[in-house]
């Protein structure tokens, strides 16, 4: 029997020594000093030694396993610290490496014209109104002069929500709104934002785009101050040599109302492909606040006057940017849209 011990032993220190990682070490354990395991089988086998021998044989056991259980709490602290080596070594981040480069986005650039356009305009002392895309039909078309069954509606056909409530067709609705809130006060704002009309989407259409609404109310505000306005706002998005000219056109809530144009910025004006060879290039309506919006909106148009004016911002951009598509603002092509990263910031 103590052969057979001293050779047990033996084994489990061999194996012990060679197990190369904490769960083999484990399986050693339970093969060896667990409740199945030999050492376990010995101890009970002791009942048929006879007394005499029976305590030599004990002791020899228990040295047996102390030895083999510090063996293996000695080999244990070994292969823990290896382990706890190696995970170290695998997460380990080496500094000195270059980093990933990050892709910084930027602004889109209908957001960056409108931007622009509210720099200069709130460097002249205006405020920016914000208005609702669900409009009342009272505001998009009735305060501004359109009264139901007016045909200049139709050109503004759009999406209804029910008889009284629209997407709306135009920013026009926050001149109305604001002169309501402002109770007679002068006035100074610009209201950039989303617009829908029932348009077939095409090249130079969509049916969702922006606008940027101004709207100066006061006394004597003059059409003179109107231009002056618009030759700042000309030269502004498209460079200090470009003239405006002022053409008659029609717009229910402005009279006298004019279409304006800017001297191409691409020819200069002698005539090229961007201007359709006329040198000028139309930008937007604007006009004299139409008496009945002023009174409509409380405001007593034979003492106040105002001016009023509405920039397409997409077409300002395709101008400005050479764009030669509506769409390409609205599809988040990056192919498109990376082609505007931080060239004037
Ligand atoms: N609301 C007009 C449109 O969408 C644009 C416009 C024209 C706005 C003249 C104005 C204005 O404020 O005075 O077609």
């Amino acid at each position: 029997m103590e052969q057979q011990l001293k050779q047990l032993e033996q084994e489990a220190l061999a194996k012990l020594a060679a197990a190369s990682n904490l769960k083999e070490l484990n399986d050693v354990r339970v093969a060896y000093l667990g409740k199945k395991g030999p050492i376990t089988d010995l101890l009970k086998g002791m009942g048929k030694l006879s007394p005499e021998e029976r305590p030599k044989m004990g002791a020899l056991v228990n040295t047996v396993r102390e030895n083999v259980t510090a063996q293996l709490e000695a080999r244990a602290a070994v292969l823990e610290a290896q382990a706890i080596q190696e995970q170290l070594e695998k997460e380990s981040i080496d500094v000195t490496l270059p980093g990933r480069k990050i892709r910084q986005g930027n602004r889109h650039p209908l957001t960056r014209v409108v931007e622009e356009i509210e720099d200069l305009f709130v460097s002249m002392g205006y405020q920016i109104a914000e208005g609702t895309e669900v409009e009342k039909d009272y505001y998009n078309f009735e305060a501004l002069n359109l009264p139901k069954g007016h045909p200049a509606r139709d050109m503004q056909d759009t999406f209804y929500i029910t008889e009284e409530t629209l997407l709306r067709t135009h920013t026009s609705p926050v001149q109305a709104r604001t002169m309501e809130a402002k109770k007679g006060e002068p006035i100074r704002i610009i209201s950039p934002g989303k617009v829908f009309r029932r348009d077939n989407d095409d090249a130079t259409h969509s049916h969702q785009f922006m606008q940027i609404e101004g709207l100066v109310v006061g006394e004597n505000i003059r059409m003179s101050d109107l231009k002056g306005t618009l030759d700042a706002l000309a030269k502004k998005m498209f460079g200090a040599e470009r003239e405006i000219r002022l053409r008659p056109s029609f717009f229910p809530f402005t009279e006298p109302s004019v279409e304006v144009d800017v001297s191409c910025h691409k020819c200069g004006g002698s005539g090229c492909n961007v201007c359709k060879q006329t040198g000028w290039i139309e930008i937007l309506g604007a006009g004299m606040v139409h008496p009945n919006v002023l009174e409509m909106a409380g405001y007593d148009s034979k003492k106040v006057s105002g001016f009023a004016f509405g920039i397409g911002a997409e077409r300002i951009a395709m101008l400005k940017y050479g764009v030669d598509d509506i769409r390409h603002f609205y599809t988040n092509d990056n192919r498109f849209l990376s082609q505007f990263h931080r060239t004037e910031e």
